[in-house]
Formats: C-alpha cells, sequence, structure tokens
C-alpha cells in the first residue's frame, strides 16, 4: 500500500516512525514543508493553500491514503482538504480526542501551536478539565536542534496538578525525555502519533520503501532525520 503523510517539517517523521514499526512493508511518501514551517504561526488561508499543494503531490504519487501528521493542518483545515480529494484522509487529532473522552483522566493539560489552541478543538471536544497552552518556542527549537531547558521549564513548572499532557503537535515527542525532567512520574504523556497507529489497521504488503520529500535541506534536517528514522530512506528535495 502506498501511504502520503505529511507535516511542516521534521514533527511527522515521528508519526512515520510509528507507522514504520507496526506496518514496516509499506511504500511510504513523506513531505516536509520545512521552506514554510512553522505552520502554527500561519493564518488559515495560507496553511489551506500550503497543505492543498501536499495533497496534489500525493494525488500525483497514486497513494491510497493520506495521513495528516500535523496538529496545526488537522485543526485548521481537514474538512477542506476532505473535500479536494477521494483518497482516504485520517487527521491526527480525531483519534487522541476519542482516547481522552473514553480515558479516566480528568485534568489534562494540551500543549500545542498557536494555531491549534486558537481553535480551541480540544476544549470544545473533549468533556474534561482541559488547560490548553501555546508553546511557539517548540517548534524552531526542535527544527534547529537547539532545546532550551529553561523554556520548557517555564511552561512545566505553572501545571503540577495535572494527569496527563497531550504533546498537540507531532514535533513534540522529540521533547518528551525533556517535559519528564519537570512533571511527575504519575503524569501520563500522550503521544498522537501512537494513538493514530494503534487505531489504524492497515495491511503489510511485500516490501519496504521509503521516500522523504522536503522543500528546503539543510544539515540540521539531515541530522534530524537521522535521529528518528533509523531505516533505509531516499531523501528528496522537492523544487516545484
Ligand atoms: N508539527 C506540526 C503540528 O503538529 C506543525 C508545527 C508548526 O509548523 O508550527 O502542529
Amino acid at each position: 500500500m502506498k501511504i502520503g503523510v505529511f507535516d511542516s517539517g521534521i514533527g511527522g517523521l515521528n508519526v512515520l516512525k510509528e507507522l514504520i514499526n507496526s506496518y514496516p512493508n509499506n511504500i511510504y511518501y513523506y513531505y516536509g514543508d520545512t521552506k514554510n514551517l512553522p505552520y502554527g504561526d500561519k493564518n488559515k488561508e495560507t496553511i489551506t493553500r500550503l497543505a492543498i499543494k501536499i495533497i496534489n503531490f500525493f494525488i500525483e504519487k497514486k497513494v491510497d491514503l493520506i495521513i495528516i501528521a500535523c496538529g496545526t493542518v488537522s485543526s485548521t483545515c481537514f474538512n477542506e482538504l476532505k473535500q479536494i480529494t477521494s483518497i482516504p484522509i485520517v487527521d491526527i487529532l480525531s483519534g487522541t480526542i476519542n482516547y481522552l473522552n473514553n480515558s479516566n483522566l480528568k485534568n489534562i493539560l494540551v500543549f500545542a501551536t498557536k494555531r491549534t489552541i486558537e481553535s480551541h478543538l480540544f476544549r470544545n471536544s473533549v468533556k474534561k478539565e482541559i488547560k490548553e497552552v501555546a508553546t511557539p518556542e517548540f517548534v524552531p527549537m526542535i527544527e534547529k536542534d537547539e532545546i532550551d531547558n529553561l523554556i520548557i521549564k517555564k511552561y512545566l513548572n505553572n501545571y503540577k496538578d495535572i494527569d496527563a499532557l497531550v504533546l498537540g503537535c507531532t514535533h513534540y515527542p522529540i521533547l518528551k525525555d525533556e517535559f519528564k525532567k519537570y512533571l511527575c512520574d504519575d503524569v501520563l504523556i500522550i503521544d498522537m502519533g501512537k494513538i493514530l497507529v494503534n487505531n489504524l489497521n492497515l495491511q503489510n504488503s511485500s516490501k519496504q520503501e521509503i521516500y522523504l520529500y522536503f522543500t528546503k535541506i539543510d544539515n540540521n534536517l539531515l541530522k534530524n532525520v537521522n535521529k528518528i528514522i533509523n531505516c533505509n530512506y531516499s531523501l528528496k528535495k522537492i523544487e516545484k
């Protein structure tokens, strides 16, 4: 099966990694729009335009399934994207929202991009005590591989009484170990990519092929890709 996975940058690779772990033998196309990141600070019109371009790329590749491995795109224009193609599209947020609603968790903190937080999708869809916090410094920090613990501490110090922290942006699993330093041991850290993959029911094909496409490539990107993806892949720059 051919599966298209996309994000603004490397965040969606955390989702791709989970997909490869569960379904190693498939043909994966990954699109990271590194030239235009971060998406989280952009308006709806811009995010929708960029995402439509990516969907068209996957249509050309004739994929069987598209996975929006980006919280920001999922919270901004999932419905618009569904309307432009008959290829099945899965968003990254719905599975986590269902999981939270069916859980015994009471006090939930959501970290996500400004755009996702402003959609209030978590607060409006989850019938629990939800605190939504925009953490706009995190994506640039992760993409540049310059993790600043003081910034992370500043955010987490304010929230002592929580049962769970939702990583509402697919870049954030990269900071999981840093988050743990400032959280009590019993706080559950929720990775949306793991939930999405648990909910899928795909078939394995006979071989593995992984094609990674980015709109901008530099040394940091190559380093970051190798930290996340531990199997053979081909990596290319998208020229258009
Ligand atoms: N990884 C993305 C998300 O899940 C996008 C982050 C960004 O580009 O701001 O929201």
